[in-house]
């Protein structure tokens, strides 16, 4: 599996021959100029709820490439109103798509569109391949239910935590839910865009270091592969 950084909560995931894309938010984003999106293929879609921040590409991507849309039941019907397919879930439940399974995780934040309109209840995702299990958390608090996903999903390779603070967990509870989630490898996302969620990348580092923990950091354009 091939994790790309694409900026803000948008990764590029590369399963064995599908790609899925996260929250895209690219052409709002001025710390990622360098991606084009009209270059960008994907297979399916997955967004964690509908704030701006999350949503901002979605529409554009996928119709330039037939995509599938995984998220909750109100972000899926407003996007059908556009033209665009979907797969709707809700909290708890799970499936097996021809990539691997989705479970949908609680996370606490909220969920409206842009104009307003409840955009449903906000989650993360875990994704299982036949080799892999990863934890996609979304914009959240640290939440008890975390542990949880170890327990019943099973063990994580990797986590992707929000670590910008002031609208999601920081840095300490960032450090927090890697123990919840017994996954000692945190992919951090959610933080740099814009002035609320600026973090120090060196004192991140080193708290995460200091907690015997692993804080990567990617570049955006950058990849990981586990
Ligand atoms: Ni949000
Ligand atoms: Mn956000």
């Amino acid at each position: 599996m091939k994790i790309t950084y694409l900026g803000h909560s948008c990764l590029l995931i590369e399963t064995q021959d599908k790609t899925i894309i996260t929250d895209p938010f690219i052409t709002g984003n001025d710390l990622a100029k360098s991606i084009d999106i009209s270059t960008i293929k994907a297979d399916y879609i997955l967004i964690t709820h509908a704030h701006q921040d999350h949503i901002l590409d979605v529409e554009t991507i996928a119709k330039n490439n037939d995509t599938t849309l995984i998220s909750n039941f109100e972000i899926i019907n407003y996007f059908a109103e556009k033209g665009c397919k979907g797969h709707p879930m809700n909290h708890g439940g799970k499936w097996h798509f021809d990539f691997g399974t989705i479970h949908y995780t609680n996370a606490i934040h909220t969920s409206s569109f842009p104009n307003g309109d409840y955009g449903g209840q906000p989650g993360g995702f875990v994704i299982e391949t036949h080799h892999h299990r990863l934890y996609i958390a979304g914009d959240t608090a640290l939440t008890y239910d975390m542990k949880l996903i170890p327990e019943v999903i099973g063990e994580l390779d990797i986590a992707v935590l929000p670590i910008g603070d002031n609208f999601t967990m920081g840095i300490n509870e960032a450090i927090k839910a890697s123990t919840f989630l017994n996954c000692n490898k945190i992919l951090g996302y959610h933080y740099d865009t814009f002035g609320y969620i600026k973090i120090n990348h060196k004192e991140a580092m080193e708290q995460f270091a200091k907690a015997k923990k692993e804080l990567i950091l990617l570049p955006i354009g950058e990849h990981l592969k586990l």
